[in-house]
């Protein structure tokens, strides 16, 4: 019998009687988790003096929950240093901003290996391994290193850049590399899917056959699984949240009277694009000088990551340009925009989101982006909101109907604003409707279930081949396309999750051989401890 074991950077343990209050992954992660018995391991969240030199799995129902202390220094290396000031703005195209050290890189090197040393006792010979984000990259070439020859999927919930980009880290062969050790790579688009594949080939000099690399003993299927969100239950708590009226939303929305909500939600994060909003929405004031005292935007932007400088340069920034913004536009009884930094309830949030006429989802970068989904979500079906999104977030390529705009172009911004306020109410259900379709019938639920049948080989591969709808033409004035038949509350067709384990892979992957592309380490460079040295 199949069991499950999902590692991942942060893991949610629920407090018993507590009621799921996480977002969609870390519910939708349960829940498969449920589903199938299995164990949940990674970091607690702290950090202790000594680093834990063993795991003891706390079980809760039929899921047994190990998570990993760090030491500060780890956290400072492994989380804050490689991962957050190397890989992040690497990853969301921020070359000016990725800040590569090579003792961040030796202590992410060494996180990773301290999870496999800590895992492998914990695995049984049926195991299906999940690995989750950029912090494990890896991970599984150093489970191979240890004899681990069960399947080993990993999922990239954030963009993949290209080559050229990526090829500027440094020892970006060496961990590029580390890629192939995976039975399974799952990408949230076909370009990050692609821009995964080419840094194979250009890096590594992998052979690519469709969506399968080889770079060594092992093949490798790298394929888009857009993640989505727990569609049912989110249109619930918005329902719910509404018609509770609870506090928060009073709170907050009460002082807008009958006025027009447009909102973000993002962590404070430079990749979401948050300044750049505030200033669109600025913007839309100054040409739209009509809309002054009628409509507030209310930006939640609960703090993130907080330690690097970056985010505290950001936290900043944005008060900077909200108190310009509301100084020069606002009036004695109104105040245009507001930035709220704190977290609140996802019950809470669902509210803000159908009480909000705009859905304001403007990264710069984004591997997905669940805030447009919920926002839609969230909707009324019979007076909804409409969503303006970034054509630069992984859910524009799903969610063409949305008003699609350049988040660098502020104009643009500014007037996919005044679009979305002035709609009529037939547009903005019809948009609605193929929105809510596309999102239902790729829900969390059918994410898991389709990546997990890949993972196993319960499925041909064909069969699971993404239907990734052909990116639209952007523009906020476009017209929807033909119409299709919409509901809004579709009956989606999803694969069933069959569990099935191929025989687990008899090679190790030890002989993952090392060939560094012309972007490599350097000559004559100090060689590092290597996640995935050949034997
Ligand atoms: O999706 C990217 C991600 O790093 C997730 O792994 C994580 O859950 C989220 O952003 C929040 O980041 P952090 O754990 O650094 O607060």
């Amino acid at each position: 019998m199949m069991r499950l074991v999902v590692v991942s950077n942060r893991v949610t343990m629920p407090e018993r009687g507590e009621k799921v209050a996480a977002g969609g992954l870390a519910v939708a992660l349960r829940s498969a988790l449920e589903k199938h018995g299995g164990l949940w391991f990674g970091w607690s969240g702290t950090t202790s003096a000594e680093p834990s030199s063993r795991v003891e799995p706390v079980r809760l129902g039929n899921v047994s929950y190990a998570v990993v202390d760090l030491t500060e220094a780890e956290r400072q290396s492994y989380y804050l240093g490689f991962s957050n000031r190397a890989l992040w703005p690497l990853m969301h195209y921020r070359l000016g901003l990725t800040d590569f050290d090579r003792s961040d890189y030796a202590g992410y090197l060494g996180v990773n290996r301290r999870f496999a040393k800590l895992l492998v006792p914990q695995l049984k010979p049926d195991d299906v391994i999940w690995i989750h984000d950029y912090h494990l990259i890896p991970l599984a070439a150093e489970l191979r290193r240890r004899g681990v020859t069960n399947r080993i999927g990993y999922f990239h919930h954030i963009p993949w850049p290209s080559a050229e980009v990526f090829g500027a880290l440094p020892f970006s062969a060496t961990l590029i590399s580390t890629m192939t050790a995976y039975d399974l790579v799952g990408m949230q688009t076909q370009t990050d899917a692609d821009n995964l594949i080419g840094g194979l080939v250009a890096l590594r000099g992998a052979h690519r056959d469709g969506e399968r690399v080889k770079a060594g003993p092992r093949e490798t299927v790298v394929r888009p699984f857009p993640i989505g969100i727990d569609v049912e239950s989110f249109r619930k708590l918005a329902v719910a949240s509404v018609r509770a009226a609870t506090q928060p939303i009073r709170a907050t929305t009460g002082p807008l009277g009958g006025r027009k909500l447009v909102i973000g939600v993002d962590r404070l994060d430079y990749s979401k694009g948050i300044v750049q909003r505030l200033e669109a929405f600025g913007q839309f004031l100054r040409s739209h000088p009509e809309h002054r005292g009628n409509v507030g935007l209310l930006q939640i932007a609960p703090p993130s990551r907080s330690d690097v400088p970056e985010y505290a340069e950001l936290d900043r920034q944005s008060d900077e340009v909200a108190g310009r913004l509301n100084a020069a536009l606002g009036e004695f009884d109104w105040t245009p925009i507001r930035v709220v930094k704190k977290a609140y309830s996802r019950s809470a949030l669902a509210g803000f989101y159908r009480r909000a006429q705009v859905g304001l989802v403007t990264p710069m970068r984004d591997g997905m982006n669940l805030v447009a989904k919920e926002y839609i979500a969230a909707q009324n079906p019979e007076d909804p909101g409409v969503l303006v999104l970034s054509r630069f977030a992984g859910a524009a390529h799903q969610m063409g109907e949305a008003l699609i705009v350049n988040p660098y172009d502020t104009h643009e911004v500014a007037e996919a604003i005044r679009t979305a306020l002035a709609m009529p109410q037939s547009e903005r259900v019809r948009r609605f409707e193929r929105l809510y379709a596309t999102i239902a019938a790729s829900d969390i639920g059918w994410w898991t279930s389709r990546y997990l049948a890949a993972l196993t080989g319960a499925e041909a591969a064909d069969k699971l081949a993404p239907p990734e709808p052909p990116r639209k033409a952007s523009g906020a004035t476009r017209k929807p396309a033909a119409r299709q038949r919409a509901t809004t509350r579709p009956a989606a067709k999803k694969p069933a999750a069959k569990t099935a384990i191929q025989p687990a892979q008899a090679a190790n992957d030890a002989a993952l051989g090392e060939k560094r592309g012309s972007f490599g380490q350097r000559a004559g460079s100090k060689p590092l401890p290597n996640a995935a040295s050949p034997r």
